[in-house]
C-alpha cells in the first residue's frame, strides 16, 4: 500500500530514488506508483466480502487517462462530474455500462453525449434536470436511467468546502421529498428510475457518519418501496477518508501524530455494507481520493531560503497553481526532503512562487534544513492534486510520471508556456 518510503536516507517511490525521477523530469513533478494504484483498488474491493457490488472511481480525484485504465481493469467503473470526465473515462477504456454521470449542473450537451454513450445512469439532483433528461432523452428515442441523489442532511465533519449532506448545500433533494420525486419521475415517459444515490462529502474520517447515513438510507428506501416504487440500485457515494499525517517516518523527520489510528477506506466499508445488505439494492460507491491519495507525490525543488522578522520561508519551484490544496482549505500534507544529510530540524514555511499570501504548501512546518538545490515531497498528493491544478500567474501545468517498479513512464507531458498562448 505504502510506496513511498525512505531506503536508508533516500525516498524511494517503488524501487526508484525520487531524486533520480525529479532529475530526470524536472520539477515541479506529480509522481505516482502503479503498485500504490492496484493495492489500494484491490483492498477496497477485498472490503465487501463477496458481497455483489459495484465500484465505480470518481474520476474528478485524479483524471489521467493512464491511472484511469490500471484502476478500469481492476474492474472498477467511474463516476464523472463532466463530459470532460466521461470521454476520458471511455478513452481509458472504461464501460459505459459502469459508468455514472453526478454533478449538479449537467449542461444539455453534456447528458445528450451522456446518453449517446448508453451510460449506467444519471444520479440527478432535482425536478427540474429530470424534466431537462426527460426531454433530451425522448429527442434521443432513449430512455434515461435515474437515481435520485438525497440530501440526508448529515454533518460529515472535515471541511465546510467539501460537506455535500447538509439541508444548506447545493447538493441532492431532502430525503423527505424523495418519494413523491421518484413517484412523479417515474410516470414521465423517458425516465426509468433505478434507485437513490447519496454522497455525503469527502474525507471523512468517522464510521459513525457512513453508519448514520447508511441508516437514513435504509428507513428511507423501506418508505419509498412501501409507496410502490421499486428501488434497484443505492449508490453511497464515495468520501472515505486517508491518513495524511505520518505517512513517512524516518529517525531524522519530526514525529507527525495521524489523525486516526488504523484509519482505511477499507474498514469504512467494512462497517457500512453488512448494514446494506437489507436493502437488497444493487450497492455501488464512488471512491475518489481513497484509491489514488497515498499513490501520488508531488517533487519541488528549492529555490531560495529567505529569513524576514521571525519568519524563515522556504521558497520552492511549485505552488498553488500546482497543489491548491494548502491554500484552498488549508489541507495538510506532509512534507519532506528526498535525501536526509544529517541536518538540524527547523520550522518554515514552505511557499510558492506566485504573488499571493495564500500561496502556501505548508505553515509553521518542522522539517529538516534544507538549501537551495535540494528537493521535497508534498506527501499524498494524488488525489486533488494535478485536477485541481491551474494555469495562474502564466504557469503550465506540471508532468505526470508513473513508476512501476524500476520503470518510469511520462503519462502527461509538462505543459509549455507557448500552448498557453495559442489562440
Ligand atoms: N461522488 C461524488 C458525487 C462526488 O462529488 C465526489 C467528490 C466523490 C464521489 C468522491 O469523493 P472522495 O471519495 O474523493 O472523497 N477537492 C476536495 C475534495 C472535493 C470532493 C468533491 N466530490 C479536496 O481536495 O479535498
Amino acid at each position: 500500500m505504502h510506496e513511498f518510503k525512505y531506503h536508508g536516507a533516500r525516498l524511494m517511490g517503488e524501487s526508484v530514488s525520487l531524486q533520480t525521477v525529479a532529475e530526470e523530469f524536472g520539477t515541479p513533478l506529480y509522481v505516482y506508483s502503479k503498485r500504490s494504484i492496484l493495492d489500494h483498488c484491490r483492498h477496497i474491493e477485498r472490503a465487501f466480502d463477496g458481497h455483489p457490488h459495484l465500484s465505480r472511481y470518481a474520476v474528478k480525484a485524479n483524471a489521467n487517462r493512464e491511472l484511469l485504465r490500471l484502476i478500469g481493469e481492476e474492474g472498477f467503473g467511474a463516476d464523472v462530474g463532466s463530459v470532460g470526465e466521461l470521454r476520458v473515462a471511455l478513452a481509458a477504456g472504461m464501460h459505459p455500462a459502469k459508468i455514472t454521470f453526478s454533478g449538479v449542473g449537467k449542461r444539455d450537451d453534456e447528458m445528450t453525449t451522456a446518453l449517446r454513450s448508453s451510460i449506467h445512469a444519471f444520479n440527478v439532483e432535482s425536478t427540474e434536470e429530470i424534466e431537462v433528461l426527460n426531454d433530451l432523452a425522448g429527442r434521443e428515442g432513449k430512455r434515461a436511467r435515474i437515481l435520485l441523489r438525497v440530501n440526508l442532511d448529515i454533518d460529515a465533519g472535515g471541511h465546510a468546502y467539501v460537506s455535500t449532506s447538509l439541508k444548506q448545500n447545493k447538493f441532492g433533494v431532502p430525503s423527505h421529498q424523495a418519494g413523491e420525486v421518484l413517484t412523479w419521475a417515474s410516470a414521465l415517459p423517458n425516465i426509468e428510475v433505478r434507485g437513490i444515490h447519496s454522497h455525503l462529502g469527502s474525507q471523512i474520517t468517522q464510521s459513525s457518519t457512513f453508519v448514520a447515513a447508511a441508516e437514513a438510507l435504509i428507513e428511507l428506501i423501506r418508505t419509498i418501496s412501501r409507496e410502490g416504487i421499486p428501488i434497484h440500485d443505492l449508490d453511497f457515494g464515495g468520501g472515505f477518508g486517508v491518513q495524511y499525517k505520518g505517512y513517512v517516518t524516518h529517525p531524522e523527520l519530526p514525529p507527525e501524530e495521524p489523525e486516526e489510528m488504523n484509519l482505511s477506506a477499507a474498514s469504512l466499508i467494512r462497517t457500512v455494507v453488512p448494514l446494506l445488505r437489507e436493502t437488497n439494492c444493487r450497492l455501488s460507491i464512488q471512491p475518489g481520493r481513497s484509491v489514488v491519495a497515498h499513490a501520488g507525490v508531488l517533487l519541488v525543488r528549492v529555490l531560495f531560503r529567505k529569513q524576514t522578522g521571525d519568519r524563515l520561508f522556504i521558497v520552492v519551484d511549485g505552488g498553488m497553481n500546482d497543489l491548491l490544496r494548502p491554500s484552498l482549505y488549508n489541507a495538510y500534507h506532509q512534507i519532506v526532503p528526498l535525501e536526509l544529510k544529517g541536518h538540524p530540524l527547523e520550522v518554515v514555511d514552505v511557499v510558492g512562487p506566485l504573488c499571493e499570501s495564500g500561496d502556501f504548501l505548508a505553515l509553521d512546518r518542522t522539517v529538516p534544513r534544507v538549501e537551495r538545490g535540494d528537493y521535497l515531497a508534498v506527501l499524498c498528493t494524488g488525489a486533488y492534486g494535478y485536477t485541481l491544478a491551474s494555469n495562474y500567474n502564466a504557469r503550465p501545468r506540471p508532468a505526470e510520471v508513473l513508476i512501476d517498479g524500476t520503470m518510469r513512464t511520462m503519462i502527461r507531458r509538462r505543459e509549455t508556456v507557448e500552448e498557453l498562448f495559442e489562440g
